[in-house]
């Protein structure tokens, strides 16, 4: 089968995509698949190939290679275009795209315009997971527990009084709605800090979420895959436990430093409150439209036993060498090879 992995994107995510994309690329197996890379640029134009050197930690956009274009209407046609044009036939996309632009639906959307089958969630679940705003208000109405929120755009802005009033807390998280990766989220436990958190959310998205913090909470992470013929598998679950120097499990503490997290596994939960959650994974899944992977976060309040509530899904998680996507589905022991014949075999079924 000829995979084409689609990798960058024009998110603040780009860089943790190439990253993720390097890990798929060892994942897959040459012995069964014909690789075809593309490289999304930031400026939003698609590249072949991947100039990396072997076993780079970051597969990288070939400057001076031709554009690709998928062609609508032609089941997987890609078309190489530059002073020799050719046509290449994909079988199926793997998506390694994080943000929006890649995992919010919008490439998903184009893929199905392609006729090519793809990895992950269709057009809906990755909008709905995308945006955190809609998917906590679709989790709600599913009968999901999350932490009260409220959204606002610069219209609707309002005060730090008013957010505190309506949450019933001073202790904040200011969220653009769509972004991952904690890009542009800071906590607000003050006016002057809400009004920053505020400002920097509202670089990144024209919608903001102000969420109520649940102080102490543990950060509790389950992964979802969906088999072949539509079983649904949650896996067993991983704790983060961010630093104290980082205060939450930020971007830096994610990504630029080594130590800036322990990812626990299996998290040290009692089984029937690890089996709930578990649980709560596979409903969130469905309630929001996901498909073939998600990875469900959760925060839990050590102080209140029925304290357990979604946070957020992740149609395409972090696959980078620190994700805990492909950690828990190792725990498992299902190795990153045999996940992605799953991701595939599902995604061609
Ligand atoms: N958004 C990052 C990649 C994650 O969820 O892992
Ligand atoms: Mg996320």
């Amino acid at each position: 089968k000829t995979v084409g992995l689609l990798f960058g994107g024009c998110s603040a995510e780009h860089d943790v995509s190439r990253m993720s994309a390097a890990n798929i690329l060892r994942a897959l197996d040459p012995a069964k698949y014909d690789i075809v890379p593309i490289g999304i640029a930031r400026n939003g134009r698609w590249r072949l190939g991947n100039s990396a050197a072997p076993g780079s930690k970051s597969l990288e956009i070939p400057q001076d290679a031709p554009e690709v274009a998928l062609l609508p209407g032609h089941d997987g046609e890609l078309a190489v275009l530059g002073e020799e044009p050719r046509r290449l036939r994909l079988d199926v996309a793997v998506p390694v795209l994080h943000g929006p632009n890649g995992e919010d639906g919008t490439v998903q959307g184009l893929l199905e315009l392609a006729n090519l089958a793809y990895v992950g969630s269709g057009v809906m679940g990755s909008a709905a997971c995308m945006d955190k705003d809609v998917a906590k208000r679709l989790l709600r109405d599913g009968g999901l527990p999350v932490v009260p929120f409220l959204s606002m755009t610069r219209r609707t802005r309002m005060s730090y009084e008013a957010a505190t009033g309506m949450l019933g807390t001073s202790d904040l998280f200011v969220k653009p709605a769509n972004m991952g990766s904690s890009v542009g989220v800071s906590p607000a436990r003050s006016a002057a800090t809400f009004e920053a958190a505020c400002d920097l959310a509202f670089r990144h998205d024209a919608k903001i979420l102000v969420e109520r913090s649940v102080s102490g909470a543990r950060e509790i992470e389950c992964s979802i895959l969906e088999g072949a013929s539509g079983e649904l598998r949650a896996s067993p679950l991983g704790e983060i436990a961010p630093a104290k120097s980082h205060g939450f499990y930020s971007y830096a503490a994610k990504y630029e430093d080594a130590a800036g997290a322990d990812l626990l596994i299996p998290a040290d939960l009692d089984p029937a409150l690890a089996d709930r959650i578990r649980e709560l994974a596979l409903e969130a899944f469905r309630v929001l439209g996901c498909e073939g992977l998600a990875r469900v976060d959760f925060f839990v309040d050590p102080a209140d036993p029925d304290g357990i509530y979604v946070n957020e899904i992740n149609t395409l998680p972090g696959f980078t060498a620190i994700s805990m996507y492909p950690k828990l589905w190792e725990a498992a022991g299902l190795s990153q090879r045999e996940l992605m014949d799953v991701l595939i075999g599902h995604a061609l079924a």
